[in-house]
Order: C-alpha cells, then structure tokens, then sequence
C-alpha cells in the first residue's frame, strides 16, 4: 500500500506550527510559541509575522526530523489558508506554496476552524457522525453541527468577542500577561466560583453574546478597587474562578440547548478555551447527566497546532481537493 505522507503549516496568530502526517496518523506536531506579545496584553499583528518568518524554517526542519521524512517523501504541502492574522497567514502561506512548487507536488488549502474540529480524529476516542462541536477560541466561538468529515454547518455562533477574548480581557483588567486563559485556569483552581456573580448575557436561540460579560466584570473591579485598593490582589483566585464560571455557563447552557434542539448526544469541544480545565469537567458532567458520549482533545491540539491542519489535509486528499497555487489567503473567511 503507498502512503500518504503530508507535511503542514498552522500560522494562522501567534502560533508557529508544523506536523507530519502519514497516512492518517499525525507522527510529529511542533510549535514554536511566540513570547513577545506576553506584555501587550494581545498579539501584535506585525510582530506576530516577524517572529514567523523566523520560526517556520526550523520548526519544518524538526518536523521532518521527527516524524523520520525527507522532503522528498512528501505527496502534498497543507497549510492555513485563513481565517487568521493577515501578515501571520501569509508567512505559513507562502512557504508551503514555496515548498509544494519546489517539490512539484500538490498544495491544499485548510480552513482553522475545521480544522479545530476534526482535531478530533487524530487519536481515539472518535466522535460519530453526526456530533456537536463547541468551538471555542481566541477568535471564535460557534457550535458547530458535524456532519461528515468536510460537511459542517454553524448552528450558533458569538455575536462580538469570542469566549477566549472574555478570558484574555479579563487577564488584562488584572494585570496577568497574554494569553490570559491558561493564567486564569491555573487561578481559579484555588478559587471559589461562586463569589462573585456577573450578570448572564440574554440572546436568543444558539448565539452567544460576552462583551457585556467584559463590560460588568470591569464596572465590577473599577467599584471594589474604589473602595479597596488590594481587592484584586487579595481576591484573585475568586475573580478568576467566578469569572470563569459565568462564562462556562453561558457555554454549556448553549451547547446543552444544541443537544436537545437536534436530538444529538455525541458532544464535542475543540479550541483553545476547550484547554480550560473547569470547561474539560463540566462537558464530562453534562456528559454523564444527559448521556452524551464526550470528546476533549488532547492538550496540544486544543491550542492551535499543525497537527489538526494534517488531518484535515488527510481527508482533502483522499477526496482529490488539492488547490491552484495562486489561490489566495483568506483573512476572512466564513466555514
Ligand atoms: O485556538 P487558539 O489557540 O487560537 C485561536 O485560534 O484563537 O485559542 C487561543 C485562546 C486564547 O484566548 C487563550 O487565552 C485561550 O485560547 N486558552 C484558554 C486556555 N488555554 C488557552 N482559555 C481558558 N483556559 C485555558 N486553559
Ligand atoms: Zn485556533
């Protein structure tokens, strides 16, 4: 049998990424994290495509090295065609053109936010067609329903800032470095998530709202730091678990809603927030009280990741898509 062997890029933000794949099996994902953006509270875009286009050329080699492959065993280049950063985009972008014209071989496109969804066919257990999947991003926060591999329809989605964006907002009003998420996890561990409520965003049917989540928690802060000067510093961990709670809630209400409305009990998370350990234990939970089959990816392809780009490119090119090479990045593009 010949394999399929892919190589793939992720540059969609601040994430220098690049994964081998044979034959359906994600054998090397490599990331290079970019630091710099830490102080700004958020990526700098320009900054963010500098530190790719030093990345991309070692995190490709070491790719290669582990995954045990030479470029010429490769049968197609994959990258993020969007959406993303521009100028992160066009880095990841350029140089798989670069490469796939170089090695005469086919180039294809991915969509990142498919491709956070079918990170749940690179290790077991495998979600059944059809699933719900909660997306949840820096970016992004839709639920998505699955109907097969490259079929998937947005039954709900943010109507301004992304669940991850509630979290990294926050971070910032306390003063942690970006990306807030993993910091206010870690905090709110030791946290009481009941200490502090926030008012509950009002939207109807599938969508999700949480400026006005963003908007109360800064009132909120701005009034007891007036009164108390220490009151960040001393109630840290109970900001970061309430903080965490409200918007866990407003998550799993709607993905619990999603459930019912299409009669669906195979439920998934994808994005980076599906890191976030109190969302991870509350999917479990519904799971368990509503008798949904659960599926979290593991660590490294929650966060963005080539490896999650590999797979998809797999099931692109066992169907044949394979794209021009002048076909343009995408910045903006809807699923
Ligand atoms: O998917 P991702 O790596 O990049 C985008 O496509 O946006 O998601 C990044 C987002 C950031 O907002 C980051 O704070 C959040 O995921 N995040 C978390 C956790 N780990 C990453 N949020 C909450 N808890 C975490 N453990
Ligand atoms: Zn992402």
């Amino acid at each position: 049998m010949p394999e399929i062997v892919l190589l793939a890029i992720e540059s969609s933000c601040d994430d220098t990424s690049a994964a081998v794949c044979i034959d359906g099996k994600v054998v090397s994902n490599l990331t290079a994290n970019q630091k710099i953006h830490q102080d700004y509270g958020g990526v700098v875009p320009e900054l963010a495509s500098r530190e790719h286009t030093k990345n991309i050329i070692p995190v490709v080699a070491e790719a290669l090295k582990k995954a045990g492959v030479q470029a010429s065993d490769l049968n197609a280049v994959a990258f993020t065609r969007g959406p993303g950063l521009m100028g992160s985009l066009l880095v990841g972008g350029m140089f798989a053109k670069s490469y796939a014209q170089a090695l005469n071989i086919p180039l294809i496109d991915v969509h990142h936010m498919q491709a956070h969804v079918l990170a749940h066919f690179i290790d077991e257990p495998k979600p059944s067609f059809p699933f719900l999947c909660l997306t949840v991003s820096g970016g992004h926060t839709q639920i998505v329903l699955v109907k097969d591999y490259l079929d998937m329809e947005i039954v709900g989605e943010t109507l301004d800032d992304a669940a991850g964006e509630a979290f990294d907002k926050t971070a910032k009003l306390l003063q942690l470095p970006y990306p807030g998420g993993p910091l206010i996890d870690k905090l709110a561990q030791t946290g009481n998530p009941h200490a502090f409520t926030f008012s509950e965003p009002q939207i109807e049917g599938l969508n999700f709202s949480f400026s006005g989540l963003k908007t109360n928690i800064l009132y909120f802060l701005q009034k007891q730091t007036a009164q108390n000067p220490d009151f960040i510093e001393t109630y840290k961990a109970d900001i970061c678990a309430s903080v965490q709670h409200s918007i866990i809630q407003v998550l799993m209400k709607k993905l619990k809603r999603a459930a019912q409305e299409y009669g669906i009990r195979e439920v998934a998370i994808a994005g980076g927030v599906s890191a976030n350990s109190g969302l991870r234990s509350h999917l479990q939970q519904y799971g368990e009280k509503y008798h949904w089959n659960t599926y979290i990816p593991a660590f490294q392809y929650c966060t963005d990741n080539a490896g999650m780009i590999a797979i998809t490119a797999y099931f692109k090119y066992l169907r044949g898509e394979f794209c021009p090479i002048d076909i343009p990045i995408q910045a903006r593009w809807v699923m």
